[in-house]
Order: C-alpha cells, then structure tokens, then sequence
C-alpha cells in the first residue's frame, strides 16, 4: 500500500513521516522517530505500556492510527523531561514503583494525564485511573503511592 506523508507533533516538534493508513502510532513514534520509551506489551489494547498523550489525554499508541494524530498535539514519556525530571518520574523512583520497568512509562502517562485534569484525586481515584495498566511486579501499591506522593508535590510547586 503507498505511503503517505504526513506531519506529526511529538514532544513539541513537527515530525514528517511517511505512514500507510493502517500504521499505529505505536509503529511510528519507536520505528520511525526513535522514541523506543514507549513500550511495545500486548499489541491489543489490553496492558497500558504504550500509553501516551494525544491533546493530554491518555491513549493506547497500539490501537491509534497515526493518521489519526494529525493536527493533534503527542506526547510521550520522552517530552515529560524538561530542564529536571517530572516528579512523577522522581516519586515511581523514590517509591519502588517502578521495578523491571517495562509497564512503567504507560503508567506515568496515565497518571499525567490524571493529575493534570485532577490535580487531587483520591486513593481510589488514582486505582479506576490506572485499572487498564498492567504491572507484573510491584503489586501496585507502590505504583499507588507513587503517583500520591507526585500529586502532593505538584500541588505544591
Ligand atoms: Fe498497547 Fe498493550 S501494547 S495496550
Ligand atoms: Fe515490571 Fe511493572 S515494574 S511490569
């Protein structure tokens, strides 16, 4: 099938791709832009490791056309960084929520997206928000905590 060029804001900046219309955006941003953050679990919509954010909003790069995305503005774990780490990148790390790591960052942008929309959000708040993301090792718990801790520091910066 032909490919067609299209233009994709990642992180910030315009990115020219060229895409076949069945290509996810889970394809794209590891294969063609290098941002391999984004992790590759299921490949079915079923795990959470390639959330990222399209206009703030959590998606699940394996089930979003990069066609799609055109005009919207994504983000990934990688665009999270600016002059010093995201607290919530510090918490997962300071907690132990954060163990082999592959779920790690698809947790992280969920719960971005969260606590950008609600910068309080109670226990069981933070657990429905979190219910479609898998994680093999920590129990969750610490994942719990860890975004608490974030959201009790970005209440505060
Ligand atoms: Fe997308 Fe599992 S790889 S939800
Ligand atoms: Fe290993 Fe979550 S830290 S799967």
């Amino acid at each position: 099938m032909a490919k067609k060029l299209i233009t994709l804001k990642v992180n910030g900046s315009p990115h020219e791709v060229a895409v076949r219309e069945y290509d996810v955006l889970l394809d794209v941003i590891r294969e063609h832009l290098n941002l391999t953050g984004t992790k590759r679990g299921c490949d079915l919509g079923t795990c959470g490791c390639c959330a990222v954010l399209v206009e703030g909003r959590a998606k699940l790069a394996c089930l979003t056309l990069a066609l799609e995305c055109v005009g919207r503005e994504i983000t990934t774990i990688e665009g999270l960084k600016s002059q010093v780490i995201h607290p919530l990148q510090k918490t997962f790390a300071e907690a132990g929520g954060s163990q082999c790591g592959f779920c790690t960052q698809g947790f992280i942008m969920t719960a971005k997206a969260l606590l950008d929309e609600k910068p309080n959000p109670s226990r069981a708040e933070i657990e429905e928000a979190i219910s479609g993301n898998l994680c093999r090792c920590t129990g969750y718990i610490k994942i719990v905590d860890a975004i608490e801790m974030a959201a009790t520091e970005m209440r505060g910066s």
